[in-house]
């Protein structure tokens, strides 16, 4: 049983979609152990809750960001979410963690990012994208490493970007991809169908 630990701050969409991806049985073998939010009025909490999985407030109050990642690392592996063997998904979690942490989960911690990366890191990538006037957007699923948004990709999904496109109808358009995405980034991994070599991760079929 793979142990997954989801790191979340706000309305939970993505904690949803994989929730209920497990649910219905498309992911096989995995469960959520802990739900982990650094805002403790995040609606990911409740949605959390209203699947039965565990959820906790974690806040950093005046923790370092090195502190901060620490206690998260305990909650974790209090859950099972354990280094080498569990899984931890960011799910919307707007904290930077450190170095320190990353390393504890290289190759076992993925982030979806709301661009089709390395276009347009960071925060309000859609709108990014829209005022570079690209004509595709998209979603990116990675592993995740201590630079920001900077990891081993693992599945992207284009969209078009329409004239007239404001920032929700952008957003919307590539948050239905992101529930389908992330979902199968987690089944792959759960049944051992993603290798990685440096910079490239590949899928076995
Ligand atoms: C998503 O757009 C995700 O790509 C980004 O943050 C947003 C989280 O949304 N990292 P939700 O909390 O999963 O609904």
């Amino acid at each position: 049983m793979l142990e997954i630990g989801v790191l979340v701050s706000g309305r939970g969409s993505n904690l949803e979609a994989i929730l209920g991806s497990i649910e219905k049985g498309v992911v096989k073998n995995a469960r959520v152990a802990i739900v982990i939010s650094n805002d403790p009025k995040a609606k990911a909490l409740a949605v959390a809750r209203r699947h039965g999985a565990k959820a906790v407030a974690l806040e950093a109050g005046g923790d370092s960001r090195e502190a901060y990642g620490v206690r998260l690392a305990e909650v974790l592996a209090k859950h099972g979410v354990e280094p080498g063997k569990g899984l931890v998904l960011l799910a919307g979690f707007m904290k930077i963690l450190p170095e320190s942490f990353v390393n504890l989960y290289t190759g076992r911690m993925m982030n979806i990012h709301p661009s089709l990366l390395p276009a347009f890191p960071g925060i309000r990538a859609q709108q990014q994208a829209l005022s570079h006037g690209v004509k595709v957007a998209g979603c990116t699923v990675h592993f995740v490493v201590p630079e920001v948004d900077a990891g081993p990709i693992i599945l992207q999904k284009a969209v078009p970007v329409y004239e007239g496109d404001t920032e929700e109808s952008l957003s919307s358009r590539i948050l239905r991809q992101e529930h389908r995405l992330y979902p199968l980034a987690v089944k792959l991994f759960a049944e051992g169908r993603l290798h990685t070599e440096g910079r490239i991760v590949r899928r076995e079929r």
